[in-house]
């Protein structure tokens, strides 16, 4: 099974923190108890602090799943190999991060090419079935989510897209989008998608994607801002300036930001997060009343990224605040969606997650499925069923 695992973790007690997607992965692993069953998934990216081991996600498998778990530091050589041909029924084995694979970390263009990899070859003559269910990655051509020669839809995959359906087909006007947390780019381009296809009447921006539009606007954020989101403002600037005009009316940028003046909330301006140099992490008030406003006249609400980084008691408040009024908007029969695991937590913590209509495991993948493209592992799943 290739699975998306990838999981907040605490580097510093180097442990899982929170893992929405080790939760949802649970209940199809009791289902196929009988099977010898290995999983192959990834964690962050090369180059990131958390791009680690998967032996921490095997002993949360283990934990949450309630018997033992393997866990070979290897993904496809003769170590890996070894232990998934002594695997029994009833057993589980979690493969090495599939990122340290150099190769995985690289989009492949066709199917053919990614068939013909060291990874596919070596690894799929080994199993009777490739159950491909890490819809979380969904939108990645990698070569562990495309490349086998054939594969079967998971459970969660079927799962999400049969809750998507209902927004992917014929959304109920108006839509609105939340974005906040990171990956300020990815989540732009969704954003952009969606636009151009008509699917999307607003954006609600926070976190790093407004940073990053603020700055291509020529709005300076301070520099520690800056340096977050540097990289993709020098690849994208003028792509983001162009998408920002045309689609300006429709999008909402923080009004107020909030900083941590010594333990405490401080809601500044815009105009002054040049001057305070530090790291907004919220949005405030009034960006907060003008999202809600629009949010209460929209018929189906998809959230992707928390606006604040609500670990922090001083950067709370939105995010919650968001989450209960996705909860009152449902109630009164909006769709309500959250995607991107960081808001779906909040939704668990503040007991709200049975309040919103759908919990996805998904971030990026959700916010190009839902924008009508052809996600690469969809598209696998179609051509290449077994
Ligand atoms: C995610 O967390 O969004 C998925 O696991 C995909 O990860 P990626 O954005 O690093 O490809
Ligand atoms: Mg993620």
């Amino acid at each position: 099974m290739r699975v998306d695992i990838n999981s907040n973790i605490d580097m510093e007690h180097h442990k899982i923190t929170r893992s929405p997607r080790i939760e949802a992965l649970i209940p199809a692993l009791k289902e196929l108890k009988d099977s010898a069953i290995v999983l192959l998934a990834h964690q962050s990216r090369p180059g990131e602090k958390d791009f680690i081991d998967l032996d921490l996600h095997a002993k949360e498998i283990e934990s949450k799943l309630g018997k033992p778990v393997k866990f070979v530091k290897d993904i496809f050589g003769d170590a890996a190999q070894k232990a998934i041909k002594e695997l029994k029924p009833g057993e589980v084995l979690v493969l090495n991060n599939v990122r340290k694979w150099a190769p995985e970390n690289k989009e492949v263009k066709n199917f053919e090419d990614a068939e013909k990899l060291e990874l596919i070859q070596k690894l799929a003559p080994l199993f009777d079935y490739v159950i491909q269910d890490a819809f979380g990655a969904a939108h990645r051509a990698q070569p562990s989510i495309i490349g086998w020669p054939k594969m079967l839809a998971g459970p969660i995959t079927v799962k999400e897209l049969y809750a998507l359906k209902k927004i992917i087909d014929q959304p109920d006007k108006p839509m609105a989008m939340l974005i906040g947390g990171a990956k300020a780019i990815d989540k732009f381009k969704a954003m952009e998608y969606c636009f151009e296809n008509g699917k999307l009447d607003y954006a609600l921006l926070s976190g790093l994607t407004a940073i990053l539009i603020f700055e291509a606007i020529g709005k300076s954020m301070g520099q520690v801002n800056h340096n977050i989101i540097a990289k993709d403002l020098e690849a994208n600037n003028e792509i983001i300036k162009t998408t920002y005009n045309k689609f300006k009316d429709k999008i909402t940028l923080p009004k107020d930001l909030v900083i941590d003046d010594n333990g405490k909330r401080k809601i500044i301006g815009i105009d002054e997060a040049a001057k305070y140099n530090t790291t907004t992490g919220d949005i405030g008030d009034k960006t907060e009343a003008a999202f809600k406003e629009i949010m209460n006249k929209c018929k189906t609400i998809v959230a992707n990224g928390p606006p604040g980084i609500f670990e922090k008691e001083v950067f709370k408040k939105a995010t919650f605040d968001m989450v209960d009024i996705m909860a009152d908007v449902t109630k009164k029969g909006t769709f309500t969606i959250i995607g991107g695991g960081e808001m779906g937590a909040a939704a668990e913590m503040s007991g709200k997650a049975d309040k919103v209509s759908f919990i996805s495991t998904a971030g990026g993948a959700m916010l190009e499925i839902l924008s009508g493209k052809d996600l690469p592992m969809i598209k696998a799943l179609r051509e290449k069923k077994a």
